[in-house]
């Protein structure tokens, strides 16, 4: 079959389901590695170019991400997130964009050294794409990364390993890993996206998200708050007299955060950080 008349297909069956159009562009680019230019001008070359077989193989993914809502980062197996190609598969959260700010707020507020010399932890690594844009920021610094899914951690150490980057990985719930690496009063930094969604509404979002990812990357118990929970009260132990600590939370959680935070009273400088869309989405204190 020839690809613009496939192509043309999928644009109308993209409506008929509710999926966006960039996301078959998208996938159609990850699997042929044409130009984006080659696409938006249909270049006449481009059916040359995509054989028979690839052509198959663009339409059985495609027609998964129509039928079973997989999302298209699955399909294809990995994900561009910063400058990063990352691997992605069912075992591990899809790295969002809106994620990516986390690291340019920790390197514009984190620039002496006793953070660039320092250890640091990323809690809940998925994929390991905070730790990995952690370690490429943080030349000097010895950066771990913890998560409860041992699928999630095979994930992220090939990740690493894909961008050479030295990253100490353990298994276990939180602060457990850390503990028994004796890391109390240790670390320069902590760092984490953890789950925050109450657990009523992971029932209700969309197939895609509710049906594919994994359900620890997501469900934050009943009001969404156990883990931010604990990553406030515990964090203190772990941390040196001016470390950092850095979540990524949901809409509408800044303002109960920051009071988890002051209530706690070992905090300071507490700052709600917005994402590219003007949302508060993360929220950063500092040890006294
Ligand atoms: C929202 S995902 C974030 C993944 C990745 N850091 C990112 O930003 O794309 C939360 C991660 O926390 C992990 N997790 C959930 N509960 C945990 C626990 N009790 N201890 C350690 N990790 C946990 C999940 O497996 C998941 O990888």
């Amino acid at each position: 079959m020839d690809f613009w008349k496939w192509y043309d297909r999928q644009l109308l069956a993209a409506k008929q389901y509710d999926i966006p159009i960039y996301e078959l562009d998208w996938l159609v680019l990850r699997l042929t590695y044409l130009d984006k230019l080659d696409l938006r001008l249909r270049s006449p070359n481009i059916s040359q170019k995509i054989t028979p077989e690839l052509l198959t193989e663009l339409d059985q993914l495609w027609q998964k991400r129509l039928s079973d809502r997989i999302p298209v980062q699955y399909l294809a197996g990995s994900v561009t997130w910063r400058d990063l190609e990352l691997q992605v598969s069912p075992a591990v959260l899809i790295p969002r964009p809106e994620t990516e700010l986390i690291i340019d707020i920790i390197a514009e507020h984190c620039q002496a050294e006793i953070y660039h010399n320092g250890i640091w932890v990323d809690l809940g690594t998925g994929s390991g794409a905070i730790a990995i844009g952690l370690a490429k920021c943080f030349l000097k610094a010895e950066i771990h990364a913890i998560d409860y899914s041992r699928d999630a951690l095979e994930i992220a150490t090939l990740n690493a390993s894909n961008h050479h980057q030295k990253i100490h990985f353990d298994h276990g719930k939180w602060f457990e890993p850390l503990a028994k690496l004796n890391l109390q009063n240790k670390l320069a930094g902590i760092v984490s996206n953890p789950p925050y969604i109450p657990s009523h509404q992971v029932l209700n979002l969309q197939p895609e998200v509710q049906n594919h990812e994994p359900h620890l990357a997501l469900d934050g118990g009943q009001d969404g708050l156990d883990d931010i929970r604990e990553l406030v009260n515990t964090a203190p132990e772990y941390l040196i007299s001016g470390g950092f600590w850095i979540i990524e939370m949901m809409v509408g959680q800044a303002q109960i955060v920051r009071s988890l935070l002051q209530a706690n009273g070992k905090y300071k400088n507490i700052q709600i950080h917005q994402d590219y869309s003007g949302i508060e989405r993360f929220i950063s204190a500092q040890i006294n």
